[in-house]
């Protein structure tokens, strides 16, 4: 059979053949031999068992075929599964893929975000950091500006009273020049009347002494007594001469110091002849005040003060009373504190109440004299050496001369010889004067001053109860007992705005709750009929605690200046308290 398929290829070829031929010329001999040998074939007698052989060939092979085909399958069906299997495999991992992606993404985003962010608050900060360092800067333009403003106040002010000073002191000096010309014509007219009349006499002499003087003298030379009597006499004149010329000498400063008040005493109870002359009414008062009684302990009226302060100061008044009682020296006191809380009043009180005499003299009157400083302390210490009841300087804003020597501070060359001055006549204890200087600015003191003091009392802001009490006190002084009083309409209202008068003023020093006082009493008198309503004196206090606002936030720039004592802190810089609730009230309108 194979052969006949490879014979009918061969066939095939020889058709091939033929067909090559066929273009040709047709061999017929090649079909004709293929019928003869199919025709053989098929009447061979093995041909039928032949064919039934193949078939059964055909059969197994197809059986094989159809085995293997279901094998091919049944791996095609596994491999398909293991495909899926490879698939799911595959997208599982794309899945996971994406999602790490998205994870990554999602991250990088975040990251950008946080980094974005970073960016922004960074450059806010820096915006902040740069308006932080812009308002420094407008705060240091306005404190230098403030600062300035203060310096050329000063500098006027110095400069106006120098003026005042010169003019005054030209004043005084042409006025002495004109009063010694007129003198001195009176004493010129006075002494050509003398020197007539005395030529007269003289000549009138003459003519008797030398009818007489050719016997006299030839008397006294003959007389040898009288000769000596006469050089003794000569000498002991010259002698007494010179005496006479160094006790005028020591006199005149005695008398000098006695005779006026030295120029830089602002205020003495001391009556000297001059002043006796110049101001009679006030002389006339202070002989009346020597011969009054004195109680030390109304040293303190009307000086409103926190107990334990009080107390101190009623002790230095006894003390001081008695030192000059017993004859032992006295001591010396500072009084420190912020400005208006009664530091002169409580001086001047003491002063008169002590039974001593008193000088009061300024530090800042010092400056302005310049290299003639030193002798008007001098001067000024002389004078009160000479005190015999003994006598109380008080020596107010004494930080203005008595500050630190050092150049470094600031310190003229004329102040530091002014301070080593007062050094000089400090140095050792004295029954004569006793030193009480008040100051607002103790740090600033030269070392050496300091140490001339004894006891210093701080004297601070009136508390609550202070205020209340400075309030009736001023209030009965200035409102209800003046020549005129005021009528304050209504009652109820009053009592409870006293109370807020007193949670209003917080901070207020003595002297600005007087001048609270002072403004009722002036809105008062600008009412005709001299009444006061409570509305009115609640728009004064709302003015005053709105200025008191105004002048600590310039007292709060020249502390950021690095100029202000510790333990001043004066007010608004502390903490908020409750009666700032209560002032928010005033400084609202
Ligand atoms: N503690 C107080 N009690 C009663 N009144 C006072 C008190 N403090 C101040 N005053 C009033 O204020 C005025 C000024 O006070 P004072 O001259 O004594 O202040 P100061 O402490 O000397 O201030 P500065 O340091 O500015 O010289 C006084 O005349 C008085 O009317
Ligand atoms: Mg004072």
């Amino acid at each position: 059979m194979f052969k006949n398929i490879t014979g009918s290829n061969a066939a095939g070829k020889n058709n091939a053949t033929s067909d090559e031929s066929f273009s040709g010329t047709v061999d017929p001999t090649g079909l004709e031999r293929a019928a003869k040998a199919a025709r053989d074939l098929d009447s061979s007698p093995n041909a039928q068992a032949s064919l039934a052989l193949v078939r059964e060939q055909e059969k197994t092979k197809q059986s094989e075929f159809e085995a293997k085909t279901a094998e091919l399958r049944a791996y095609e069906a596994q491999q398909r599964e293991k495909n899926i299997e490879v698939q799911a495999e595959q997208q599982r991992k794309t899945i996971e893929k994406q999602a790490e992606y998205a994870r990554g993404q999602e991250h990088y985003r975040d990251k950008l975000e946080r980094e974005r962010q970073k960016d922004t608050l960074g450059m806010q900060m820096q915006a902040q950091r740069q308006m932080k360092e812009e308002e420094r800067k407008k705060d240091e333009e306005s404190v230098l500006r403030q600062e300035a403003i203060r310096r050329k106040t000063v500098e006027y002010e110095t400069a106006l009273r120098q003026q005042a000073d010169s003019a005054k002191a030209k004043a005084e000096a042409e006025g002495r020049i004109e009063q010694e010309r007129r003198n001195h014509d009176l004493i010129m007219q006075q002494k050509r009347l003398e020197l007539r009349e005395s030529r007269k006499t003289t000549l009138e002499g003459i003519r008797v002494a030398t009818s007489s003087i050719g016997a006299g003298l030839s008397s006294f030379v003959s007389d040898r007594e009288k000769v000596t009597t006469a050089v003794g006499g000569l000498s002991l004149a010259a002698l007494g001469i010179y005496s006479a010329r160094a006790g005028a000498t020591v006199m005149g400063g005695y008398i000098g110091a006695r005779l006026g008040k030295p120029s830089l005493v602002r205020e003495t109870s001391r009556i000297t002849p001059l002043s006796a002359v110049r101001e009679p009414i006030a002389t006339a008062r202070k002989v009346y005040a020597r011969f009054s009684s004195h109680n030390a302990d109304r040293a303190l009226d009307g000086v409103v003060l926190a107990s334990p302060t009080k107390t101190r100061l009623q002790r230095i008044a006894r003390a001081t009373k008695n030192s000059r009682k017993h004859q032992a020296p006295f001591r010396n006191v500072l009084l420190s504190g912020p400005p208006g809380t009664g530091k002169t009043l409580f001086a001047k009180g003491l002063a008169k109440e002590s039974g001593l005499e008193y000088a009061i003299f300024t530090g800042g009157d010092l400056a302005p004299l310049g290299s003639s400083a030193v002798t008007e302390l001098h001067k000024m210490f002389d004078w009160a050496q000479t005190s015999r009841k003994g006598l109380l300087l008080f020596i107010d804003e004494a930080d203005a001369f008595l500050r630190t020597r050092s150049s470094a501070a600031g310190a003229t060359e004329d102040m530091r010889n002014a301070l080593n001055a007062f050094l000089y006549r400090t140095g050792q204890p004295t029954t004569r004067f006793m030193l009480m200087m008040a100051t607002n600015r103790p740090h600033e003191f030269d070392e050496a001053a300091a140490d001339r003091v004894d006891d210093v009392i701080p004297f601070s802001l009136p508390g609550p109860e202070q205020r209340r009490e400075m309030l009736n006190l001023f209030v009965n002084r200035l409102i209800r007992r003046p020549a005129t009083p005021i009528k304050l309409l209504g009652d109820e209202p009053w009592d409870q705005f006293w109370d807020e008068a007193v949670g209003g003023t917080e901070h207020f020093s003595g002297r600005e709750m007087e001048k609270l006082v002072i403004g009722w009493q002036a809105a008062g008198y600008g009412n005709p009929t001299a009444e006061l309503a409570v509305d009115e004196a609640r728009q004064v206090l709302r003015d005053h605690v709105h200025q008191k606002d105004m002048k600590e936030s310039w007292a709060l720039s020249q502390r950021q200046e690095g100029n202000r004592p510790p333990g001043y802190q004066g007010s608004r810089s502390v903490e908020r308290t409750g009666a700032d609730a209560n002032r928010e009230l005033y400084t609202a309108a």
